[in-house]
């Protein structure tokens, strides 16, 4: 059984889960607009991950016994100046999201909650991931140069994500 402080930090999560996937179609869009193929294809498929996290806290609260509560979902913005103010977002909303993970952990702790603190223990690997897959793009674009022309090899990389 979960604690009703338990149950209503996942449901956060998952709302906060599904904005990061909202925000990442949102980029998809704004690449695919902006001709850049690779990079929409990578962002669709990010987008379609962090559903995937959000649907895990959900299955999770109802595996034990709580109630799913779904909030609306922020929107995300639009337009971005160039790739490298995508990708600088992406690492920014990455690590805000292992302070998220972080303090949900710290909150399980402090429940004494074992089973949720071992769910978790997934999404603290996973943001280690995250945040370095992030960075490692963007360490890329500015080795490229952040003009769409100079993006095309990179564009291609991209591309091959499976
Ligand atoms: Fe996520
Ligand atoms: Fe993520």
């Amino acid at each position: 059984m979960l604690s009703k402080t338990m149950e209503d930090a996942l449901n956060r999560q998952i709302n906060r889960e599904l904005y990061s996937s909202y925000l990442y179609l949102a980029m998809s869009a704004y690449f695919k607009a902006a001709n850049l193929d690779g990079f929409a294809h990578w962002m669709r498929l990010q987008a379609e991950e962090e559903k995937v996290h959000g649907m895990k806290i959900y299955d999770y609260v109802i595996a034990r016994g709580g109630k799913v509560m779904l909030q609306a979902i922020e929107a995300p913005k639009a337009k971005w100046a160039s790739a490298g103010k995508v990708f600088e977002e992406v690492y920014t909303h990455e690590q805000k999201v292992t302070g998220m993970i972080n303090t949900l952990v710290e909150l399980a702790m402090k429940e004494k909650d074992h089973a949720t603190f071992e769910m978790l223990q997934w999404f603290v690997r996973e943001q280690v991931e995250e945040e370095e897959n992030a960075s490692a793009i963007l360490v890329k674009i500015r080795m490229v140069g952040d003009v769409p022309g100079h993006l095309f090899c990179l564009d291609h990389e991209l591309g091959e994500r499976k």
